[in-house]
C-alpha cells in the first residue's frame, strides 16, 4: 500500500469507527480503534494493518542488481491479509482471510498479482463487510461457529503444488484448489467421501516417490489423522490416532521409512473457551512426546518423551540408521509467540517482552533407547521459518536457512537472514535495514549448477510503506541481495510460500 492509499484507508477506518453506536447493527468485533491508535506510535504495525482489497496489483521496480538469468517461474505466498472487515478486526494474527500473492519471473521482469482466497467464509465476510464466524482467536457474542470446521476456513497459512494442483492450506479444515493463472479459488479439495471436511494440515511433506503425507488434528473427537496421497493426487490411505486431549500440532516430518510427529504438552483442556486458541493449555509438567510411526505399518508407533518444549516448524528429517533419526527445528520454550504475542500485535499492545525465545536445534533420536539428543546452535539467537533444500529432502541436509534477529529488535518480526552449514557448523548472515521486517525466505535451486541455490523472499519496509522482494546467492548470502525489487504497495506480513520453476 502506498502512503496515500494507506492514509486513505486509515481515514476510512477511523471515520467508520467513529459512527454512533446506535447506527451499528451489531457490536464491533476486535480492537480496530486501539490498533490504529497504536499504529501512530509504532509504525512497524503497518505489517499487521491488513488490506481492504480482495485483489491487489503492485508494480515492481528493480532498485539494485538484476534478476538471475536462470530464474523463471512463480513465487507464491499465502498469509492472513484482511485483518479488518468493515468495522470489525480479527483478534489474532492467524485469523484473517488468506490472500495469495504471486510474483512471476519472466523475461527479465517481475509482475505481481494478489487475490483473496475465496473460501465460503472469506467470500461471505467480504460481502457482508463484517466478521460473521468465530475464528482461531477471535470471538464475539453474536459470532457463530457455522457448524463445521470448514465454515470457519480462512485458508491463510501456506501453499503447495502437488499432482498438478496448487493448494491453499489452513490447519483446521480442507485444502482449497487455486487456479495458478487467475488465482481464482476453484473449490474445496475433497480427497474422499470419508475425509471430506476433516482437518488437513498446512505443512504436508513430499516423499521420494512424489507422494505426499500430511497430518490433521481433530478436536471432536480428539484424534490425529494421517494422510498418504499418491504422486497423482489420489488418496492412498488414512489412519486415525486417537488422543486423550486434542494436541495442537502445526508441522511434522517424514524420513524415508518413518513419520515423525512432535507433540508438545499443549492440549485442548478448556473446552468451554470461546475461541479455539484459548482451549489450549500449556502444561510444562508434562513431557513433549515424539511419535515415530512406521510408514509401512501406521499402527507401529514408538514414543520418545523429552523435557517440554514448543515447536511450530521443522527443517528436514532423515534416517541415520534403521533405529536413529536426525532432524532440525526451531525450539520455543513455550507457545507464547502464538498464545500471547500474536494477539498483542493485533490490538497494537505488543511491547517486545512477551515472546519465548526460539532457537535453532539439531536433534538425534535413538528409537532403541527411546532417547533424544538436542544440540542448540550457538550464537544464532532467536530464529524461525526454517527452510531446507528440496534436493536434500529426507537426506542428511547440509543447509538450513532461517529468519533471525540482529541485536535489540523492537518490532514483532525478524530482520536477519541466517544460513547454517550443518557440515561445517558455520553460519552466514545478512541483516536487512532497521526499518524492514523479513517474511519467510526460500531456498530455490539454481537451474545451472548441481548444488548452488538462490535465496528468495519478501520483506516489508514499514518506514517507506512498501514491500520488497530480494534474491540472494546462497554461496554469498552475507554479500546482500543480487537483486532487490520494490513494490509500490505494502503487503500484509504473511506466512509461507513456494516457488514453482517454469
Ligand atoms: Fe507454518
Amino acid at each position: 500500500m502506498d502512503r496515500r492509499t494507506f492514509i486513505k484507508t486509515l481515514t476510512g477506518l477511523m471515520t467508520a469507527t467513529a459512527l454512533p453506536t446506535s447506527l451499528l447493527a451489531k457490536s464491533v468485533i476486535g480492537a480496530q480503534a486501539a490498533f490504529l491508535k497504536a499504529l501512530e506510535e509504532k509504525p512497524w504495525l503497518l505489517g499487521y494493518l491488513g488490506t481492504q482489497e480482495t485483489a491487489l496489483e503492485a508494480n515492481l521496480r528493480i532498485v539494485s542488481g538484476r534478476i538471475p538469468s536462470d530464474l523463471s517461474g512463480h513465487f507464491f505466498r499465502n498469509g492472513p491479509a484482511m485483518h479488518n472487515i468493515g468495522l470489525d478486526r480479527f483478534s489474532h494474527w492467524f485469523d484473517a482471510p488468506g490472500m495469495v500473492q504471486r510474483f512471476t519471473f519472466a523475461n527479465d521482469t517481475i509482475t505481481h498479482h494478489g487475490r483473496l482466497i475465496e473460501t465460503a467464509r472469506n467470500t461471505a465476510e467480504a460481502k457482508a463487510e463484517r466478521i460473521i464466524f468465530t475464528g482461531y482467536g477471535t470471538h464475539g457474542h453474536d459470532l457463530g461457529s457455522g457448524g463445521s470446521a470448514d465454515a470457519q476456513n480462512v485458508a491463510n497459512i501456506s501453499l503447495v503444488q502437488h499432482a498438478g494442483e496448487l493448494l491453499a492450506l489452513w490447519e483446521g479444515g480442507s485444502a482449497h484448489v487455486i487456479d495458478a493463472e487467475t488465482l481464482e479459488t476453484q473449490g474445496r479439495k475433497d480427497w474422499s467421501p470419508e475425509t471430506t471436511g476433516l482437518p488437513f494440515g498446512a505443512h504436508p511433506r513430499v516423499d521420494q516417490d512424489g507422494s505426499m503425507w500430511n497430518i490433521g488434528y481433530s478436536a471432536d473427537p480428539s484424534a490425529l489423522i494421517l494422510y498418504h496421497i499418491s504422486a497423482e493426487g489420489m488418496l492412498l490411505k488414512t489412519h486415525i490416532l486417537p488422543q486423550t486431549a486434542t494436541p495442537m500440532i502445526h508441522d511434522f516430518m517424514i524420513t524415508a521409512t518413518k513419520i515423525v510427529i512432535v507433540k508438545p504438552p499443549y492440549a485442548a483442556s478448556n473446552t468451554s473457551s470461546k475461541t479455539f486458541a484459548n482451549m489450549f493449555e500449556w502444561t510444562p509438567t508434562q513431557p513433549t512426546e515424539i511419535l515415530v510411526i512406521d510408514k509401512d505399518d501406521l499402527t507401529n508407533v514408538t514414543t520418545v518423551e523429552m523435557d517440554p518444549f514448543w515447536v511450530f516448524h521443522f527443517g528436514n528429517a532423515y534416517d541415520i540408521s534403521p533405529t536413529e533419526i536426525g532432524f532440525d527445528f526451531a525450539l520455543h520454550d513455550d507457545p507464547s509467540f502464538n498464545s500471547v504475542d500474536a494477539f498483542a500485535v493485533m490490538d497494537g499492545s505488543w511491547d517486545g517482552t512477551a515472546s519465548a525465545p526460539s532457537r535453532y536445534v539439531q536433534a538425534k533420536i535413538d528409537l532403541t533407547r527411546k532417547s533424544a539428543i538436542l544440540e542448540q546452535g550457538t550464537g544464532l539467537g532467536q530464529v524461525e521459518f526454517i527452510q531446507t533444500d528440496a534436493r536434500e529432502n529426507l537426506m542428511r541436509h547440509r543447509y538450513a536457512l532461517m529468519l533471525g534477529e540482529s541485536g535489540d529488535v523492537q518490532v514483532y518480526g525478524f530482520n536477519r537472514l541466517l544460513l547454517v552449514d550443518r557440515d561445517t557448523g558455520a553460519a552466514s548472515h545478512f541483516d536487512v535495514g532497521a526499518t524492514e521486517i523479513l517474511e519467510e525466505h526460500l531456498i530455490v535451486p539454481k537451474a545451472d549448477e548441481s548444488a548452488g541455490f538462490w535465496v528468495m523472499g519478501t520483506a516489508l519496509d514499514w518506514q517507506k510503506g512498501v514491500t520488497n522482494l530480494s534474491i540472494y546467492d546462497g554461496a554469498a548470502l552475507s554479500d546482500g541481495p543480487v537483486m532487490k525489487a520494490e513494490l509500490d504497495i505494502a503487503l500484509p506480513l504473511g506466512l509461507h510460500g513456494t516457488f514453482i520453476a517454469q
